[in-house]
């Protein structure tokens, strides 16, 4: 039997938190589904930055390299300034392993947790292939005459055809697997933004190769007010890096807040990473307040990578049967049920 090697890394806030409760129920599915995992935990982020200097030494990276998967908790912390961990961290995890897809599932799991009026879990259930690698992230730009009136920043947005269409197929072929509606959204600004051209043009191309997939093209903005008036339009989603960021956080709240929507940043058939999408909440570190339910979620979608389906879906099935239970009134921090708490019904839950 194959022992998974997982990179933990809980990182800022609440990562450790709610990592803990995601390790718990890991342990509990590797039990009952008889597979094996060895952990190795990291300690990076603010603390040991603030401790050490140190972002991510390329030793631990080179091992990083060599696991199964990695999982993450979150990663910011006000202490350190913005943005400096976000890219020496995760930004240099999606570039250098490459994780060229986040996937983002959208998914109501109990009608009462979203905030739309009469919607129904059949009605908000899109799946989000956001592009991890390339766009406004890289980072490409700078100042000039900085601190003066004068003033001029600049920050270039990269597409390359083969970055563009390496998510485009994968979008393609993860629309075709759901086998719902079979209908592929491409999210873009093609009226305002040139560039995204290469968008189109990639899609309507790709796009011949799957017959049996439906295509449409929208607008971001548009898509933010459809996403709210008919979620239930949407199948499958696939746009650049920084819409998707944005579009998959109003999509956390459709499903009833940031404490339960995950991720995975993926490069298919290589080690990938899996993380809530919430963020370090730093506010609420160590208070036991923040729901775990994203992080647990994470570890879910990290099973099915590793081929562990049938774990996954029982932990799916026991998280839409402890959300339908009215156990868990809400899944903000002030739900009254602490994250431990929320971790032990996963557990009773799963039987
Ligand atoms: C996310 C986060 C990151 C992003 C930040 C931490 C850089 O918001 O994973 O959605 O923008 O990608
Ligand atoms: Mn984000």
């Amino acid at each position: 039997m194959k022992t998974y090697r997982i990179g933990v890394l809980p990182g800022d806030g609440i990562g450790e938190e709610v990592v803990r409760e995601g390790m718990r129920v890991m342990k509990a599915l590797s039990e009952r589904y008889g597979f094996r995992y060895e952990s190795v935990h990291y300690p990076f982020g603010a603390d040991h930055f603030l401790a050490t200097g140190e972002i991510i030494p390329d030793s631990a990276f080179a091992e990083m390299k060599k696991m199964d998967a990695i999982y993450l908790g979150a990663i910011g912390d006000p202490r350190v300034e913005t943005g400096k961990l976000e890219r020496g961290i995760v930004g240099r995890l999606r570039w250098d392993l490459d994780l060229y897809v986040n996937l983002r599932p959208v998914r109501l799991y109990a009608e009462h947790l979203c905030p739309l009026k009469g919607k129904k879990p059949a009605d908000l259930d899109v799946l989000v292939v956001r592009e991890n690698t390339e766009g406004i992230y890289l980072g490409i730009g700078g100042f000039l005459r900085k601190g003066t009136e004068h003033e001029v920043a600049t920050q270039e947005t990269i597409y390359t055809r083969r970055g563009v269409e390496r998510v485009i197929r994968y979008a393609f072929d993860a629309c075709r697997r759901r086998n719902q509606k079979r209908k592929l959204t491409l999210v873009d600004k093609a009226n305002a933004i040139g560039a995204h051209d290469l968008w189109r043009r990639t899609f309507a191309e790709v796009g011949k190769e799957y017959p049996d997939i439906r295509t449409e093209a929208n607008y971001v903005d548009a898509t933010c007010m459809w996403l709210v008036k008919n979620p239930e339009s949407f199948d499958t989603i696939v746009t650049e890096n920084m819409f998707g960021d944005i579009i998959t956080d109003l999509g956390a709240m459709l499903q009833g807040g940031m404490g339960i929507a995950a991720g995975g940043n993926i490069h298919p058939g290589k080690v990938s990473m899996f993380e809530p999408i919430h963020g370090s909440a730093p506010k609420h570190r160590g208070k036991n307040v923040a729901n775990p339910l994203a992080a647990i979620n994470a570890a879910g979608m990290m099973l099915d990578h590793l081929g562990e389906e049938k774990a996954a879906q029982t932990l799916d099935a026991a998280v839409i049967k402890l959300l339908n239970s009215g156990k868990l009134p809400s899944i903000g921090t002030d739900s009254g049920v602490s994250t431990q708490k929320v971790g032990d019904l996963v557990l009773e839950s799963l039987g």
